[in-house]
């Protein structure tokens, strides 16, 4: 979850290390630092909190080294402290680690029989105590490195800049991702393809057990059993332009009103419009007409994509579906028939859980496919068919776009299914095509719905606690909803499948319980609406999101209906995620927390 960069330059780097890792930033925002070599020796800059931290520190004590690495850190062992951030360094190397070391302990008292003794609460320093120790006993940098790797467990990507060789970086991926950038007089290493594409889009991804020695010249990759070997160069499409806010306040503002246009985007990618079929671009290793089970798993917001999918995949596909949150999924240790059909949903494609749950999946023989927004990362390359959701980058640490992405693509990925399950007839699928195409236009109309969620989101940022409610498709939508006030405005919300209520959470109901009812006029609508009242019963401070034809059915009864479009059950649950994103959106505002970087929070969770 931490972000990676080195250069091994030919003019000086702590700028463009410091610049790069503003494009990793997603990856973790409580500290940075960077380190060069200067005459020989290492200098450090580090600073607490966000990056701009560390620029202030850099423009008053620059550094002037010409081959350096940087980080910027989501802690996991230590307070982020300046102390704790990295690079850590002894007189002999400066490291760079992303993920987790998990036998540091072992590591430092075992460095400890020979008087190493750590300065920081970090995991990482283990490893730079290691190196020093093989250096101290003669070893050569590379050497130093190799042995230090075979005492690791855990997953990693790590960086080390050595005092005294000026046109070295060693660098070794176990698990976290880690691409090696190649200029014309300059070499790069980073975390991800985006904060290498100001320097190159000439890049290689190193595999897990890999470890790199970079010059100035090249770079020699050698894997886990220190064998050199070849790894493919790729041209990177990762732009090398900073994404802005336009006129934005925050990006999550940005993200939200882009959805009518990231919507139309990826249908057309899904939909020949003309003919008004679902068109799969893709060249699919299996057959959806011979599947008997789909497996899905997936975290946070991407587990809710999921979540929806599975009532479509159910209703439409008549396809049986297993949805599992994947940081739980493979310790259930699921029996999966070969030749099934797993499915990975992820943003950033790098979310460890969701890649570990792949890997179980491949490992039973299933086939396995992923619906990413970020077609270089790890869980894209390591599967047999990628769906693209094509919402361009999210910067917004809360997931917005993505998710309104990914239920477009899963969507028309369902239809596919029931057309070729037989499921769905021709007329069928043109009557969803054409609500899907109906969307884009419908998410405008929603976004509308602006000033009075403001309005509401005023009274709910004095709340304590909030329940969002839902039924069916809009059940997701209601944790969805709950998931982003929580994590942007701090406010405890859930959400409880609206049936659910009466056997247990209704305790909590009393007249300062704001309870947000997600239920727009499906075939479910007055089951849900019922439930609604149980909690108007009990003095609940009722906001329901509905249309007109929900509206009407509960009549004065409640103060605050939030009216989107009517539209078919089909796609409402896509249309009803605008107003739980504009609401946390405004709740979050007038609380003046920091939106886009929440605290605690990282946008590519790389550690399980
Ligand atoms: C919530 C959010 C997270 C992510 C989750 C999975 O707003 O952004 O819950 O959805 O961490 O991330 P990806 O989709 O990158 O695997």
């Amino acid at each position: 979850m931490c972000g990676i960069i080195g250069i091994v330059g030919s003019e000086p780097v702590a700028g463009r290390l410091v610049d790069a890792l503003k494009r990793l930033e997603y990856r973790g925002y409580d500290s940075a630092g960077v380190a060069t070599l200067e005459d020989g020796s290492i200098s450090r800059r580090r600073a607490e909190g966000k990056l701009g931290n560390l620029a202030q520190k850099l423009a008053f004590e620059p550094l002037e080294g010409r081959i350096g690495i940087g980080h910027t850190r989501w802690a996991t062992h230590g307070a982020p402290t300046e102390r704790n951030a990295h690079p850590h360094a002894t007189d002999r190397v400066a490291i760079v680690h992303n993920g987790i070391i998990e036998n540091f302990r072992d590591l430092l008292a075992d460095l400890a029989r020979d008087g190493y003794q750590p300065q920081t609460q970090t995991d990482t320093e283990s490893v730079a105590l290691w190196v020093t120790r093989e250096l101290a006993r003669g070893a050569d940098p590379e050497l130093a490195v190799a042995r230090t790797l075979k005492q690791l467990k855990g997953a990693f990507a790590l960086a080390f800049l050595f005092r005294d060789h000026d046109g070295l970086l060693i660098a070794a991926r176990h698990g976290a991702p880690l691409a090696i950038g190649y200029g014309t007089t300059e070499m790069y290493l980073g975390s991800d393809a985006m904060a290498l594409a100001p320097f190159t889009s000439r890049l290689t991804y190193l595999e897990d057990g890999d470890w790199a020695v970079i010059t100035r010249d090249g770079v020699t990759i050698r894997d886990g059993r220190d064998a050199i070997v070849q790894r493919e160069q790729q041209v990177s499409q990762a732009s090398a332009l900073l994404v802005d806010k336009g006129n934005h306040r925050h990006f999550m503002a940005k993200e939200i009103y882009e959805q009518p246009e990231t919507i139309s985007h990826t249908l057309s990618h899904y939909v020949d419009m003309g003919a008004e079929r679902v068109a799969i671009r893709e060249a699919l290793p299996f057959s959806f007409a011979e599947l008997t089970r789909l497996t899905m798993s997936a975290c946070g917001t991407a587990y809710y994509a999921g979540a929806v999918a599975k009532y479509w995949f159910e209703r439409y596909a008549r396809l049986p579906v297993d949805i599992d949150v994947a940081s739980e999924f493979r310790y259930r240790e699921p029996p999966l028939a070969p030749g099934g059909l797993s499915l990975f949903i992820s943003q950033s494609g790098e979310t460890a859980d969701t890649l570990a749950a792949l890997r179980y999946c491949a490992g039973q023989g299933q086939h396995v496919a992923s619906l990413v927004n970020t077609l270089e990362s790890t869980i894209a390359r390591e599967s047999g068919v990628v769906f693209p959701i094509l919402c361009g980058p999210e910067i917004g640490v809360a997931s917005t776009k993505a998710l309104t992405a990914q239920l477009t693509a899963l969507a028309s990925l369902a239809i596919a299914a029931g057309r070729a399950r037989g499921a769905l007839s021709e007329e069928q699928e043109t009557e969803l095509v054409r609500e899907l195409v109906r969307l884009p236009t419908a998410v405008s109309q929603a976004l509308g719905t602006e000033a009075q969620i403001m309005d509401i989101a005023k009274r709910l940022s004095k709340a304590k606690d909030v329940l969002y409610l839902g039924r069916g498709p809009m059940y997701p939508i209601a944790l969805e909803g709950a998931l982003k006030l929580k994590e942007i405005s701090y406010i405890h919300a859930e959400g409880y499948a609206a049936g659910e209520l009466k056997h247990g959470p209704i305790a909590l109901v009393d007249e300062d319980m704001p309870v947000i009812v997600v239920a727009p006029s499906d075939e479910l609508v007055d089951k849900t609406l019922s439930n609604m009242q149980e909690v108007a019963a009990r003095g609940g401070n009722i906001i329901l999101i509905t249309d007109k034809k929900g509206a009407e059915t509960v009549g004065q009864d409640v103060a605050d209906i939030i009216l989107i479009p009517e539209v078919s059950s089909f796609v409402a649950p896509i249309l009803a995620t605008i107003p739980v994103q504009l609401l946390a959106y405004h709740t979050a505002v007038f609380m003046g927390t920091d939106v886009d970087q929440p605290r605690n929070l990282a946008k590519s969770v790389t550690v399980e």
